[in-house]
């Protein structure tokens, strides 16, 4: 039997006192929603608080410390990062935004595989803020959830994040604090692998974000508020669970024009290609019409790292004149397989190899479905920069799939029947601004428990009219059978896309939307380990 903690015993005290989360819920339940999902212990706390259910890891309990431990934590890499209220240049366009230092995007992480990252947070900004490290399996009380693995970073506060990392890869780092990731909050992180494999001369990092914070008064919170009415304008004020402290925190009241979009289609989304109407598109913080450029020899081998980090956009990547070999998928090898244009969904990554010719090219990321796009140029040779509208002819040539991908041999996951499969129905939509899985919006109460030792499968079905990139923290699941590993995948509207995955890294996991849209008026959840 084991002795009850003080920590068990208090939360079973404040559980007796308090009101059952299910009867404050059970008014949107959906069909079936709580089959496989632990609700015997959900309660909220005097003060509305959510208290954690009884029964699971907890973030930094001795488990979580084992698998670090696991992890062989070697040398400390160093790293501050200051997250502000800055003014930001887009390229002949000036916007007040919030940024990590006085840059976009934020100064890279570079580490290698085997460091243990010692970055320190410091908040100036007048919000709660967190740090999410999106893709990495570390150690769960490092993830950056608050109100689930830890608590936000105060305004003024600082917090010191500190962990092994145990896999080498193209990653990013963003708050996971309301709609602050829609601001200028991000930066990628890239763990280099000692013993790297591939051959190449240079190494381009190509961020890709959908921009309105600033621009004629709007901000991602305003947008959020714009939303959460509906299209109706019926007030649903999903903005702020009870007991949630997402650190996005107050409603703001609208400011700025109208952002929502309506009638953007894709064929390749599959219809519906996003709510939320961005003035800009950026490469690596920069308008189409002041681009960076990259400077390469022709017979240059360049490995572009493409990371997705835009709020509502999926975008269309092509290399005017090239093929892109892809190497890698959310930081795990592939096969390599040649494409001339790849789709990206926010969060996703891909690594490719170009070998450059002599010429000045655009590397064009049309803004799926949205009629917009963002550009960079690759320069090797002489001639003029292309202009700001072109769209090279890759773009509408050969487009790889993450499920056309399979995983290099070294990362395939061993053939294993599924011992538990997760059951997670996309609903909701924009008309109501309802997104869910399986009909319950997010409450940072909720788990859907999983065992430690477990091959886990999760299977989304998208009952929605509109795509969504999904993502699960802590872990990379594989894409069916030999399918590549990945950490974020598109499930188009009317498809199931199951994913597998050994649950070997315990504590309590996000699984949501990467629409930050989604995720924050409802399409996000958590995964449990048992104890
Ligand atoms: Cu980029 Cu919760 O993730
Ligand atoms: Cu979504």
């Amino acid at each position: 039997m084991r002795t009850p903690t003080r920590r068990t015993v208090l939360v079973s005290a404040l559980a007796a006192a308090g009101t059952g989360l299910l009867a404050a819920c059970s008014n949107d339940a959906g069909p079936d929603p709580m089959k496989g999902m632990d609700h015997s212990a959900v309660n909220h706390g005097p003060t509305g608080q959510a208290i954690a259910p009884a029964g699971f890891v907890s973030p930094n309990g001795p488990e979580v410390a084992a698998a670090e431990a696991g992890r062989r934590p070697g040398p400390e890499r160093k790293v501050a990062l200051t997250a502000t209220e800055t003014t930001l240049d887009l390229g002949g366009r000036t916007v007040r935004s919030w940024a990590y230092g006085d840059r976009l995007p934020g100064q890279e992480v570079r580490a290698t595989l085997g460091d243990t990252l010692a970055l320190t947070l410091a908040n100036h900004l007048p919000q709660p803020t967190s740090l999410h490290w999106h893709g990495l399996a570390l150690r769960n009380d490092m993830d950056g959830v608050p109100g689930v693995t830890q608590e936000a970073v105060r305004p003024g506060a600082s917090f010191d994040h500190r962990f092994a990392l145990s896999h080498p890869g193209t990653y990013w780092l963003h708050p996971h604090s309301g709609v602050q990731q829609d601001r200028g909050l991000y930066a990628p992180l890239i763990v280099e692998d000692p013993k790297e494999p591939l051959r190449y001369d240079r190494e381009w990092v190509v961020v890709l974000d959908d921009w309105l914070d600033g621009v004629d008064g709007s901000t991602p919170d305003a947008v959020l508020a714009e939303l959460a009415k509906g299209m109706g304008g019926m007030d649903h004020s999903s903005h702020g669970m009870p007991g949630t402290d997402m650190g996005g925190g107050t409603p703001t009241p609208a400011t700025g024009p109208s952002r929502m979009l309506m009638g953007a289609t894709s064929p390749l989304l599959g219809g519906d290609a996003g709510d939320v109407a961005h003035p800009f598109h950026l490469v690596n913080g920069r308008l189409p019409s002041a681009p960076e450029t990259f400077t390469a020899k022709p017979g240059d081998r360049i490995r572009i790292r493409l990371i997705n980090a835009g709020g509502d956009t999926a975008y269309r990547v092509a290399l005017g004149g090239h093929e892109l070999t892809v190497t890698h998928t959310d930081g795990f090898p592939v096969e390599q397989a040649t494409t001339q244009a790849l789709l990206l969904g926010m969060g996703e990554r891909y690594d490719v190899l170009v070998t450059v010719k002599d010429g000045v090219f655009p590397l064009t990321a049309l803004a799926e479905g949205k009629n917009a796009a963002a550009l960079a140029v690759l320069r090797a040779g002489g001639g003029a920069a292309p202009d700001a509208s072109v769209r090279p002819a890759e773009l509408d040539g050969r487009l790889l799939t993450a499920g056309q991908l399979k995983a290099d041999a070294s990362v395939r996951l061993p053939a294993k029947a599924p011992d538990r499969t997760v059951r997670l129905e996309l609903t909701g939509g924009m008309a109501r601004a309802d997104w869910a899985f399986n009909g319950r919006r997010y409450d940072p109460a909720q788990r859907y428990p999983v065992a430690a030792g477990e091959r886990v499968r999760l299977e989304f079905r998208n009952g929605t009219s509109m795509w969504h990139p999904v993502h699960l923290h802590g872990h990379s699941f594989a894409l069916g059978a030999d399918g590549p590993r990945k950490d974020t995948a598109i499930v188009l509207p009317g498809t199931t896309l199951a994913v597998d995955f050994d649950a070997d890294n315990p504590g309590l996991w996000m699984v949501h939307c990467h629409n930050v849209y989604h995720s924050e008026t409802g399409m996000m959840t958590v995964l449990g380990y048992q104890a």
